[in-house]
């Protein structure tokens, strides 16, 4: 096989994951003094917390010989190779070798740029190697640091085996909620706007409550918030949803879906603890019912639509820039659009 052909074979092969920012899951799962596997990105990467709490992800597959660190172990604060004893600090950068004084200056795995809000951990992707534009921020929710709220995210995670196109494409689909939910729509609006693209529906639930308004927004092609309150037996809920994912190859993600919920005024905590549970079971369900959609159906590049259904080739226009360099964004998926696809009635 000539080297040209085989460069080629490759290039086909790697394919292109999306610009921003991606949860892994709470923060506080990695601060447990053991070395986390991620399987995303179509690459192996390694997460792991040195003992000042900060969270390091690198590759994961050593510059010597190729083994996989995140079957190592962690001592003080160094992965070990578990091939022939490498040492790799919390930058990525190999430390020791046991047998050798010189350290090659090319012994050194690619540090990923990650942060955490929200209690949640995030990593950064970009295919071109460059830190997000001014403004391409996780958003804090204020509620996090509210005694009013309870904190537990309640994460689930799970693998699902198609392109995570099939998860977004959700953000627009106006008319699924009374098939799939029982939630007929009386509302239903999306805003695009530059990297973020956002929905706001109005229904009415069985299961999560009457008057339902959920407000909720994509921030880049991976981490969905919602906002919802809705009128439960009596009460006015209020719940934040989190469902964010992180592509594992180009046909199969991780998904998380959490949920936290605000205290009951006047409620015991082990009365809200209760209240949030139950709710937390409700929402997942109701997230379940879509999740079970997408694992059976198959991807559409040119949907066949019909007045009512939601802005569906927008949206995948607007997705469609977290896949392409970002000089090449048009500029019109700068400007803010708005389409309401359910007029209030
Ligand atoms: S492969 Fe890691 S030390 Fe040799
Ligand atoms: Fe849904």
């Amino acid at each position: 096989m000539n080297t040209l052909a085989a460069v080629n074979i490759d290039a086909e092969l790697a394919p292109r994951f999306g610009r921003g920012w991606h949860c892994l899951g709470e923060a506080a799962s990695y601060r447990d003094g053991q070395l986390h596997t991620l399987n995303i990105f179509g690459t192996r990467l390694l997460a792991f917390a040195t003992s000042d709490g900060q969270i390091s992800v690198i590759d994961a597959h050593c510059q010597h010989m190729g083994a996989d660190l995140s079957r190592g172990t962690l001592e003080n604060d160094r992965v070990v190779c578990p091939f022939h004893h490498w040492q790799y600090d919390a930058s990525g950068k190999c430390v020791e070798i046991p047998y050798c004084k010189r350290i090659p200056p090319k012994a050194k795995n690619r540090k990923w740029l990650t942060c955490i809000e929200n209690n949640l951990l995030f990593i950064w992707n970009n295919p071109e190697g460059k830190a997000p534009a001014e403004g391409v921020v996780i958003p804090h929710l204020p509620e996090q640091d509210s005694g009013e709220w309870l904190h537990d995210w309640h994460l689930d995670k799970l693998v699902i085996e198609t392109n995570p196109r099939e998860l977004v494409d959700n953000l627009v689909d106006a008319q699924h909620f009374g098939p799939v939910h029982g939630t007929p729509t009386k509302y239903f609006a999306n805003i695009f706007d530059g990297h973020i693209a956002q929905q706001i529906f109005h229904g009415d639930s069985e299961s999560l409550g009457g008057d339902l308004v959920a407000e909720s927004a994509y921030y880049g092609p991976a981490t969905h918030i919602t906002r919802m309150r809705a009128v439960f037996e009596g009460m006015e809920i209020h719940s934040i949803l989190l469902n964010c994912h992180v592509p594992i190859t180009a046909n199969s993600f991780e998904l998380r879906f959490g949920c936290m919920v605000k205290k009951i005024p006047g409620w015991s905590e082990e009365q809200n603890r209760a209240m949030a549970l139950d709710y937390v079971e409700r929402t997942r369900d109701s997230f379940y019912q879509d999740v079970d959609i997408w694992a059976h159906k198959i991807r559409v590049n040119n949907p066949v639509l019909a007045e009512g259904d939601g802005p569906v080739y927008q949206l995948r226009e607007w997705y469609g820039q977290f896949f392409m360099d970002e000089a090449d964004v048009p500029a019109t998926l700068r400007e803010r659009r708005e389409i309401v696809t359910v007029a209030q009635h």
